[in-house]
């Protein structure tokens, strides 16, 4: 029998690329069990924004001087990077952003203004991260549409048999939901989620924000409308994200932010709009930054996306069974192969920043709180968990040491 060879990366030497490990915190060496709130940088991203601003740095797109088409010409060729990435049709289908929430609030204005109303029904998921319901939520209320959420089951997965029930409430006009949950790790169906919602006339709007750091996000096979990414959680720079968007539908779209860079011409009786992707992007945009976010999505795609996903499908695998043997802590959500390399838990008895409190005094970096979910951790019937989460330079030794400073926190509190 033919024996799948399966991608390995190796943590240990990549770990040489991010400048962050050199240093000790609290004398310990750093085990940065964070990066779902975002990743930390390696040289090659470093080094690429720092020569940018050094040698080709200027405003982009009107300007006629070598210089600043050289600019534009790092802005488009991180646009193209981009594209490749979620393997988009055209580059007029990728618009920058600040981050994924700012590409689902323009999707929820620029899209949802003029097309929702009452008797509409807007459907995100209980699992659902702040940034791809609350601007439903709104979006639904100012427009008088209804606002409705996928329920979950017991294991912290999409009931997608509850579908049709919801679409009984009304007409669905957009399925909004994520493709990785960031809080229980849980990898949704959003392909069948978007076949639904087809069926309805609906748009599926894909948060992908963590997603495309760690797996293949290929827009087409998900048969979906947009999608949102954040360059900050895949090694990217802070303040460069992008919108995925169908160009039909972002052609028909009314301009979310108003100003420069984004008119064809600007006369007092009428304004005309530029053309795509310009459209979306008024004001200077974050240049370096998408430089920078091009500069991550080479990086990883040099490591390889199945090598990344299938070394934190293990860690998450190892990091469950650890947690498994202290009977003093709950892990929530799915089993090992059914989410990304995302746990979260809680010690009985602790609350969850005493115990990254603690854990910070060992040198072990993890998140504590209620993870911009605040209807799912109602659903969970806690406050806030504790969250583990991991990356290409996650090595297993640093989820021993979690599981070490567990024992501490327990022998605190007993
Ligand atoms: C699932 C999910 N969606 C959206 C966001 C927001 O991303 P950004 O910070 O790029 O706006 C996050 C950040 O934690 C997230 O985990």
């Amino acid at each position: 029998m033919a024996v799948e060879a399966r991608p390995k990366l190796d943590a240990h030497k990549l770990r040489a690329d991010f400048p962050i490990f050199e240093q000790h915190f609290h004398g310990k060496p750093l085990a940065f069990l964070d990066s779902a709130a975002s990743s930390q940088k390696p040289r090659q991203m470093l080094d690429a924004m720092r020569e940018f601003y050094e040698t080709s740095y200027a405003n982009v797109h009107r300007g006629v001087y070598e210089l600043a088409e050289r600019a534009t010409a790092g802005l488009e060729g991180a646009r193209e990077k981009v594209r490749a990435l979620v393997n988009a049709s055209s580059t007029r289908e990728i618009v920058f952003t600040r981050n994924a929430t700012e590409a689902i609030n323009l999707v929820a204005y620029a899209w949802g203004l003029n097309n929702l109303g009452p008797g509409d029904l807007v459907v995100v998921t209980e699992l659902e991260h702040h940034s791809n319901y609350v601007p439903w939520q709104y979006m639904a209320n100012r427009t008088g549409a209804r606002f409705r959420m996928i329920p979950l089951d017991e294991q912290g997965e999409l009931r997608l048999d509850a579908l049709d029930e919801l679409a009984r409430d009304g007409d669905v006009k957009v399925a909004a939901l994520g493709l990785v949950s960031n809080s229980l790790g849980t990898v949704n169906h959003v392909e069948r989620v978007a076949a639904w919602a087809r069926e309805q006339g609906a748009i599926t709007v894909v948060d992908a924000a963590q997603a495309a750091p760690h797996r293949v996000v290929d827009v087409q096979a998900l048969g979906c409308d947009f999608v949102a990414v954040s360059g900050h959680k895949m090694c990217g720079p802070s303040g460069a994200g992008a919108l995925w968007g169908r160009e039909e539908l972002l052609q028909a779209m009314e301009p979310f932010n108003l100003g420069g860079h984004m008119i064809s011409s600007v006369k007092a009786e009428r304004t005309t709009w530029g053309e795509l992707p310009h459209k979306f992007e008024a004001g200077t945009a974050p240049i370096a930054e998408a430089v920078g976010f091009g500069a991550a999505i080479d990086y990883l795609n040099e490591i390889g996306f199945d090598a990344i996903e299938a070394h934190e499908h293990e860690l998450a695998a190892y990091a469950l069974d650890r947690l498994a043997e202290l009977p003093w802590v709950t892990s929530y959500g799915p089993p090992a192969d059914r989410r990304a390399g995302i746990v979260s838990f809680n010690v009985e008895g602790v609350h969850p920043h005493d115990v990254a409190q603690i854990l910070d005094l060992e040198g072990i970096a993890i998140r504590a709180g209620h993870h911009c979910c605040q209807p799912l951790m109602r659903k969970l019937g806690v406050a806030a968990t504790n969250r583990a989460s991991f990356y290409l330079y996650t090595i297993p030794e640093e989820i021993d040491r979690l599981v070490d400073g567990l024992h501490r926190v327990r022998t605190v509190f007993a």
